[in-house]
């Protein structure tokens, strides 16, 4: 299977491509106790909000209109935020369908105070949709990578839309079997 990287002038769409710096976004923040879960440390929910809320700002700017989160995947922590650390929440499309976009979020941590480099301690995929005022799907334009690590971006989001498509489509498959069988669970 091929992945390929649309330029302007190959993107297929009556919209005008748009590239990916025209979006991307980062939502900085100072973690405080009110972040804390039972352990003391950032509790990941606060993370996952910050994620939405950065991912959101990126679909919107992109699609230049409301998009709605249709499907939030691979959030990975990989090591605890602490109270006093400055989040930065990195976000940009990696790709784009014809009404959704799939954005792609970077989360680091450095010490509000300190001038050492952030590290990453997380990350995740989201695919929004973006509608309309009846909350109906919309086109988008087709986002134009641009650097080589865009491009790269671009054709790890295809790999992955391929398998939630194919998941979900294996797992109707199954309910509408089972239900036709007449179990009932
Ligand atoms: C997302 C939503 C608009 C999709 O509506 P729909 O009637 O199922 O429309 P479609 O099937 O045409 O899907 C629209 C696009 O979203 C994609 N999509 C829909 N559900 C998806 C999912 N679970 N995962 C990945 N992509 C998805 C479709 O593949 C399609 O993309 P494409 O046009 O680029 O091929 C609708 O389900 C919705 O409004 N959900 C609630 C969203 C929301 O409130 N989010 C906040 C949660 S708190």
């Amino acid at each position: 299977m091929t992945h390929q990287v649309p330029t302007a002038e190959t993107a297929t769409s009556d919209i005008p491509g748009k590239p990916t710096s025209a979006s991307r976004t980062t939502l900085s923040h100072i973690m405080t106790h009110n972040d804390t879960n039972l352990l003391g440390t950032v509790h990941g929910g606060v993370i996952m909000k910050l994620v939405d809320d950065a991912a959101g700002a990126v679909a919107g700017r992109h699609s230049g209109g409301p998009a709605v989160t249709a499907s939030m995947d691979e959030m990975v922590f990989l090591e605890p935020v602490r109270v006093g650390d400055l989040v930065h929440v990195k976000a940009q499309v990696n790709w784009t369908g014809r009404t959704s976009m799939e954005v792609g979020v970077r989360v680091l941590a450095e010490r509000w105070n300190e001038s050492t480099p952030p590290s990453q301690v997380g990350s995740a995929y989201l695919v929004f949709a973006a509608v309309d005022a009846d909350g109906k799907p919309r086109a988008v334009p087709p986002v134009v990578p641009e650097t080589e690590r865009d491009k790269r971006r671009y054709q790890e989001a295809q790999i992955r839309r391929t398998h939630r498509l194919a998941r979900r489509r294996a797992i109707k498959e199954l309910r509408e079997k089972r239900a036709a069988e007449g179990i009932e669970d």
